[in-house]
């Protein structure tokens, strides 16, 4: 291996094997020193003409990965099998996240996520995908709408049944689900029938699911612009109110792949409505109080965020370790200034904070900081609307003060 050669191919292969490999690809395989995939794959793959050691992926995968990456890097030239497109979900992603792009070559395979479209006419621009290998099934109810299409990856054959189930006491028993087992191979099958009536407690280990979307009466299709209703969170009160919550989160100002942390979260609905905008924000909650934690978590999952974090304890000794977000949120515990310096020293330039305060004592806080780290200061006063008799009027909620600063 000359030093301009990349040491690693990753090579995309499907059910149709060794057929469907183009001559990039076979050549890839043919001189490898080393060839790592499924057992399935590698089944796949003739003996004849390759002398390369074989080996099947461990469970989990994650040592036999960091493997390849320290004691074969740039030693031996090592091929892996992936299914279809490798870098869709697929162990090309971990493989080339930290080398150069010289070291590697990607050969990619049509995914099963186009297979599936191709079979239904689905246009893949306006087809969601959402997998559920190693995942939480409650990620896809961030995504149900009414004639949305979604495509899935399978944990195992027992998913399908768990999807439909899912569907149908959401209030989405009457979409249409096709489930495709082994896509694009000899025993290519489809079964398609509606959530409500689906047939199939198990199917075929290797399978993908196709739903498109269609609701009943008892659906409750929640926008993911923030500020939902304050009846789509179970509370003990310890709520940031939906017109306040819909300011609070604009000032956050979300972005893919970032982090907030929800400080003194109560009942989570500021990181849940953070997670919601997009599949890659992330969000830890700090809460003290156990059944709390246990309640933010219950609304994330129910609200189709499963993967928030929370951390029950007295924060900011719960911060040690973590890393950096790039937003805080501090809505309990606003007055405590041990906690706030400890947020302040743990964000970085250019991360956000933003502090809401209730009471005088908290508000004071808030304008004291203010005059020493800058940012805006505003206050809320919301009314609603409330019937007196037969007539309405003006209820006034508290006054909210929040500040919200970018640190330099
Ligand atoms: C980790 S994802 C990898 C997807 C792959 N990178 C691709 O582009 O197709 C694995 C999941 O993809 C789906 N899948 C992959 N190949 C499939 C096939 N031939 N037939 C049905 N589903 C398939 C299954 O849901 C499986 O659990």
């Amino acid at each position: 291996m000359t030093a301009a050669e990349h040491w690693l191919s990753i090579v995309g292969i499907g059910e149709d094997g060794w057929d469907g490999l183009n001559g990039q690809a076979k050549r890839a395989v043919g001189s490898a020193e080393v060839l790592y995939g499924g057992a399935r794959h590698l089944a796949l793959v003739p003996t004849a003409g390759s002398s390369a050691t074989r080996i099947p992926w461990p469970s989990p995968m994650a040592p036999a990965v960091q493997q390849i990456l320290t004691e074969y890097r740039e030693k031996k030239r090592v091929t892996v099998l992936a299914s279809g497109d490798p870098m869709l979900h697929g162990v090309g992603v971990p493989l080339t996240s930290d080398l150069v792009a010289t070291e590697f070559r990607v050969i990619p395979q049509v995914s099963a996520f186009s297979l599936a479209c191709a079979r239904l006419g689905w246009p893949m621009a306006e087809t969601s995908l959402v997998t559920l290998v190693n995942r939480p099934v409650e990620q896809l109810l961030r995504q149900l709408y009414p004639g949305q299409r979604i495509v899935i990856f399978s944990e195992d054959g027992s998913t399908p049944a768990t999807v439909a189930r899912l569907l149908t006491e959401s209030g989405y028993g009457a979409s249409k689900l096709d489930v495709f087992e082994n896509l694009g191979g000899p025993s290519e099958r489809n079964i398609t029938a509606s959530a409500a009536i689906w047939p199939n407690e198990q199917c075929g280990k290797l399978n993908l699911i196709a739903v498109l979307c269609a609701s009943d009466a008892t659906a409750n299709p929640l926008s993911i612009t923030p500020g939902l209703p304050d009846d789509a969170f179970d509370t003990d009160g310890q709520l940031t109110k939906r017109e306040v919550r819909a300011v609070t989160l604009a000032r956050l100002a979300p972005l893919p792949n970032q982090t907030l942390w929800d400080v003194g979260a109560g009942t989570g609905s500021i990181g849940i409505e953070w997670m919601r905008l997009h599949p890659s924000c992330s969000c830890i909650a700090f809460e003290a109080r156990a059944d709390r934690a246990a309640r933010i978590l219950e609304n994330a999952a129910r609200l189709g965020v499963p993967n928030l974090k929370v951390i029950q304890g007295t924060a900011p000794a719960t911060f040690a370790s973590l890393r950096s977000p790039d937003a805080v949120f501090i809505g309990g515990g606003v007055g405590n200034d041990d906690l706030f310096d400890a947020c302040w020293a743990k964000l970085f330039p250019g991360s956000r904070l933003v502090a809401n305060a209730v009471t005088l004592q908290s508000e004071a806080s808030l304008i004291a900081r203010h005059t020493i780290y800058g940012g805006d200061l505003m206050r809320m006063m919301v009314s609603r609307a409330d019937p007196i008799g037969g007539s309405y009027g003006w209820r006034p909620m508290m006054p909210i003060t929040q500040w919200a600063v970018t640190k330099p």
